[in-house]
C-alpha cells in the first residue's frame, strides 16, 4: 500500500512518498535548510538503499539469507559452487544441459595469459597473496581490452566468465609463488574444486586426487561465499562499475574493500587472535577484554544479522566434516569456548553480537594447511560470482547513475594563498 511522509518544516507542509519502505533520497531536495536543500547524513551508508536488487535476499533479524530467492541451507546442502554462479547470473537454477554448456564454459577459460601470471612471479616473495590477487585482476582488462565494451552482451557474458574462471587460478598461482613452487596449470579433466585443489596442493604425482570431503567442503564454502547483498566489497564494484568501467577493474574494487580485517580480512584476524588467547582457561580474561573495549571478538557480529548468521552455522557442520579428514584444529576448543562464553554474556546477548561467517572458516582453512594470509583470497575466489553478478545487474540497471555521494564540509573557507616565506 502507498504511504506518504509528511515533513513540517517552518510552515510549509512537504508530502514525500514512501515505495519499498524508502523515501527518495532527492525528495529531500525539496525541502530548504540553512545549509541549503535537505539531504541525509548516512556515515557508513547504515540506512540508504543505494540500488534495487533481484539476487540476494537478507532478513538479518530472522537471519535468513536466501539467493534468487532459494535458501542458502538448501543450496549448501543440494547445489554446486559453478550451479549458484550460475544462478547468480542469471536468475534461474539452470537445467542438466544448460549446467553442462556452464561448466564447460567456465572451465574452457581458466588458463591465465603468461604475462598475467609473470605479474605474480614480479611480486615480492613474501608479498600478501591479497596484493597480488589484486595486481593481476587489475592487468586482465589489458588481455581483454573489449571488456570495455560493457554495453555489449556478448562483451559482458565472455568477461564475466572469464574472470570467475581465472580467479582460482590466479589465487593458486599467489599461493604457490609465496611458497616458491611451481605453477601448476589448469587441467581438463577435472572440475571446478578439484581443479582449484590440484592447482593450489599438486607436488609431483601424476595425477592429483583431492579427498572427495574436502572438495565438497570447499565447495560449500564458496557457496556459503558467493554473495551477501550489498556488503562493503559489493558496494565497492558497484561504485567503480557506475562510472562505466569493466568487471575487471570493477572487480579489483572488491578485492580491495575485503581485504581489510573488518571484512573478508576478519577470518585472518580470527586465527590471529585465537592464537594469542594460546588456550581455553585464558578465554574468560580475553572476554573481559574485549567488554573493557581492550580488544574486538573477530568473527563476532554483522552490520546486518542480528541474530545467529546462517553461514556460520553450515560452516561448523562443514568444519567438522573437514576435520574427519585432517584432524581437529587444536584451536577449534577456544572457539568454541569463545561461542560458549560470548553467547551467554550480556554485553554480548544485548548487542545482538553471534558468530559470523568468518569465525570457523579460518579453522577449516587452517586445517587445510593454508597460512592465514590465503584466508581472504579463499574468501574472493567464490565471491567472484556475486561481483559479477551485482556488477552486471548495476550495469543494466536504467536507475543507477555514476555513485557520487554528498559530504557536510567542516573545512575552513576563503583564504588568501600566503607566498612561502609568509608562512
Ligand atoms: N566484538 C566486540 N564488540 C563488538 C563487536 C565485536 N566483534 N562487534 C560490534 N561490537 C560492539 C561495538 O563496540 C558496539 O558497541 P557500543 O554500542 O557499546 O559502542 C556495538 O557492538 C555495535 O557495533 P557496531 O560497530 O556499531 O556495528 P557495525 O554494524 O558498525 O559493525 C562489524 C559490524 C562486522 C564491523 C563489527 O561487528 C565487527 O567489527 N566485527 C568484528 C569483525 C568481523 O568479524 N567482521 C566480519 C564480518 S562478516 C564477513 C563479512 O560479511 O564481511
Amino acid at each position: 500500500m502507498a504511504k506518504t511522509l509528511y515533513v513540517r518544516s517552518g510552515s510549509e507542509e512537504h508530502e514525500l512518498a514512501v515505495t519499498d519502505g524508502t523515501i527518495r533520497a532527492s525528495d529531500l531536495r525539496r525541502i530548504s535548510t540553512d545549509a541549503g536543500p535537505l539531504a541525509t547524513y548516512d556515515p557508513g551508508l547504515l540506512n540508504t538503499a543505494s540500488c534495487r536488487s533481484s539476487i540476494t535476499y537478507i532478513d538479518g533479524d530472522a537471519g535468513i539469507l536466501e539467493y534468487r530467492g532459494y535458501p542458502i541451507e538448501q543450496l549448501a546442502e543440494k547445489s554446486t559452487y559453478l550451479e549458484v554462479a550460475y544462478l547468480l547470473l542469471k536468475g534461474e537454477l539452470p537445467n542438466a544441459a544448460q549446467l553442462a554448456t556452464w561448466e564447460n564454459e567456465v572451465n574452457h577459460h581458466r588458463l591465465v595469459h603468461e604475462n598475467a601470471k609473470d605479474i605474480i612471479t614480479k611480486s615480492r616473495y613474501d608479498s600478501h597473496p591479497m596484493g597480488k590477487l589484486m595486481s593481476a585482476v587489475a592487468s586482465l582488462h589489458a588481455f581483454y581490452p573489449s571488456s570495455r565494451n560493457i554495453t555489449d552482451a556478448c562483451e559482458r557474458e565472455l568477461n564475466m566468465v572469464r574472470l570467475l574462471a581465472k580467479m582460482p587460478t590466479l589465487a593458486a598461482f599467489a599461493y604457490r609463488h609465496s611458497l616458491g613452487r611451481n605453477y601448476v596449470y589448469p587441467s581438463d579433466e577435472l572440475g571446478f574444486v578439484e581443479n582449484f585443489l590440484s592447482m593450489l596442493f599438486k607436488r609431483q604425482e601424476r595425477h592429483f586426487i583431492a579427498d572427495e570431503r574436502l572438495v565438497r567442503a570447499i565447495d560449500v564454502l564458496f557457496i556459503l561465499h558467493a554473495d551477501h547483498e550489498q556488503n562493503c566489497s559489493t558496494n565497492a564494484v558497484r561504485a567503480v562499475a557506475s562510472a562505466g568501467n569493466d568487471p575487471y577493474t570493477s572487480a579489483v574494487a572488491g578485492i580491495a574493500a575485503l581485504f581489510g580485517p573488518l571484512h573478508g580480512g576478519a577470518n585472518e584476524a580470527v586465527l590471529k587472535m585465537l592464537s594469542e588467547i594460546g588456550s581455553v582457561d585464558r578465554v574468560p580474561e580475553f572476554i573481559e577484554g574485549v567488554k573493557a573495549g581492550q580488544a574486538k571478538l573477530m568473527g563476532f557480529g554483522h552490520r546486518v544479522y542480528k541474530n545467529y548468521d546462517p553461514r556460520a552455522r553450515i560452516i561448523k557442520k562443514s568444519a567438522d566434516e573437514v576435520f574427519e579428514v585432517t584432524g581437529v584444529n587444536p584451536r577449534l576448543a577456544i572457539a568454541q569456548e569463545l561461542e560458549r562464553i560470548a553467547l551467554n554474556d550480556e554485553y554480548f546477548v544485548s548487542r545482538k553480537l553471534y558468530p559470523n561467517v568468518d569465525f570457523y572458516s579460518g579453522l577449516i582453512y587452517e586445517a587445510l594447511k593454508f597460512p592465514p594470509a590465503m584466508f581472504t583470497v579463499m574468501f574472493a575466489v567464490p565471491r567472484t560470482a556475486g561481483w559479477v553478478a551485482q556488477w552486471q545487474e548495476g550495469v543494466l540497471d536504467p536507475e543507477q547513475k555514476i555513485t557520487r555521494p554528498k559530504q557536510i564540509y567542516t573545512g575552513l573557507r576563503g583564504r588568501d594563498y600566503a607566498a612561502l616565506d609568509a608562512r
